[in-house]
């Protein structure tokens, strides 16, 4: 499944990144807002296991993480809508419909191979955070953007830790 999430990836960044290019932050937002999308799915699928007695030791670590981290994507999102993120309606259409694919196909996901779901929710990660670095070295230094980086970095390894533990 590695392998797929890779291509599927891929695939989609490479549309995207052609789609908006020129336009990096309508390009983030759109991105923020998929981002979002897989800890509210993970914690879906949480809560539903809990509701049919399926809770394991390791359930309530990754509810509070997957909570705290779709509050920190949200933040992000905010800062990009400041910046002017989502002022057009093609930008809001688009990355609306997107998410809500992308929230459905996460929840089966997670609930069929949730070792999977994460890693691809990884790879999307650790390409936020080289998105967020090649715009850095092209734009100069910009400290609420490297903060985002580096969170996007903690999210990436807090989903490697939550791999080991199910
Ligand atoms: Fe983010
Ligand atoms: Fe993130």
């Amino acid at each position: 499944m590695k392998k797929f999430n890779e291509v599927t990836l891929s695939l989609t960044v490479a549309i995207i990144d052609f789609l908006y290019r020129g336009r990096d932050y309508q390009r983030f937002w759109v991105l923020e807002e998929i981002a979002r999308a897989p800890y509210f799915a993970f914690l879906s699928v949480l809560h539903l296991r809990e509701s049919l007695g399926l809770r394991g030791p390791e359930h309530l670590y990754l509810m509070k993480e997957h909570f705290a981290q779709t509050v920190n994507e949200t933040e992000h999102l905010e800062y990009m809508e400041s910046r002017g993120g989502n002022r057009y309606w093609i930008d809001r259409a688009f990355a609306r419909h997107l998410v809500l694919i992308y929230y459905w196909v996460n929840v089966a996901y997670y609930w069929v191979a949730p070792r999977s779901a994460y890693h691809l929710s990884y790879e999307v990660e650790v390409h936020a955070a080289t998105t967020y670095a090649k715009y850095l070295a092209i734009n100069g230094h910009d400290d609420k953007i490297l903060e985002i980086l580096n969170d996007e970095l903690k999210h990436g390894n807090e989903l490697l830790k939550a791999m080991e533990m199910i």
